[in-house]
């Protein structure tokens, strides 16, 4: 059987590594098999075109160019990680996807939608997230966590999170308008409560959506009939 392919997509600091750690550790708990990755990056390539993009160094090539950028590490991703993963029978749990090119780069970054479709579509090839959850809460709040985050960790500001506040309004905005667009794949789960809230909630619209995931996966030896001779 293929494995689900599940992508966790809204704004900065909205709690999507949160939440992807504890549904990986939910259905792990089945013996469900996952593999948890993220974009950009996920493959070697992936992860040095990640490193240029959110150092910053694509900004001044502007949004078109970005999002070539992000469909190149796309592209790598899939065929070297996420698709291979599915075609094994494994989950794959991935902390933004082509939501984010659709939000950053199309909306909030002002490029048509129709050339994001076109490239959206050679980039994929037919491999769209069979669910996909919208983590969605104020700007403000997210940046906040972010900062928090941040502080903590001594890091600053990556290239998207230093943006103006207009910006990030846009980018709920988008978010959303893709989850009215494709209400079959795209929920939008209220981010803005207590994390084992936010959790409760993507666990239950997991389980009406992909009911065969929040089963427990007998084991091999389970499914063998007993050897009796
Ligand atoms: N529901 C929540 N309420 C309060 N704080 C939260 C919640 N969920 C996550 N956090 C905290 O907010 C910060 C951001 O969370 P997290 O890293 O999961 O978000 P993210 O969406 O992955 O962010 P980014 O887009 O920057 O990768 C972390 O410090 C995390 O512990
Ligand atoms: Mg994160």
């Amino acid at each position: 059987m293929a494995g689900c392919f599940i992508t966790f997509e809204g704004g900065e600091g909205a709690g999507k590594s949160t939440q992807i750690e504890r549904l990986k550790r939910r259905l792990e708990a089945l013996d469900q098999p996952v593999l948890v990755t993220r974009e950009p990056g996920g493959s070697t390539r992936a992860e040095e075109i990640r490193a240029f993009i959110l150092g910053g160094h694509a900004k001044h090539l502007g949004p078109f160019a970005e999002a070539l950028l992000f469909a190149a590490a796309r592209i790598d991703h899939l065929d070297k990680t996420i698709v291979p993963a599915l075609e094994r029978g494994t989950h794959v749990l991935c902390d933004r996807f082509a939501d984010s090119t659709r939000a950053y780069q199309g909306s909030a970054g002002n490029i048509d939608k129709a050339l994001i479709d076109q490239l959206e579509r050679v980039t994929l090839r037919g491999s769209k997230p069979d669910l996909t959850f919208i983590l969605d809460l104020p700007a403000e709040t997210g940046l906040a966590r972010a900062r928090e985050r941040q502080a903590g960790r001594g890091e600053s500001a990556d290239r998207f999170e230093g943006e103006a506040a207009s910006f990030h309004h846009s980018l709920r905005r988008a978010f959303l308008s893709i989850a009215r667009d494709e209400p079959k794949r795209c929920v939008v789960i209220n981010a803005d409560q207590e994390p084992d809230e936010v959790e409760a909630a993507i666990w239950a619209s997991l389980r009406e959506r992909l009911p065969q995931l929040a089963q427990s996966r007998a084991p091999d030896e389970a499914l063998r009939p007993l050897d009796v001779a």
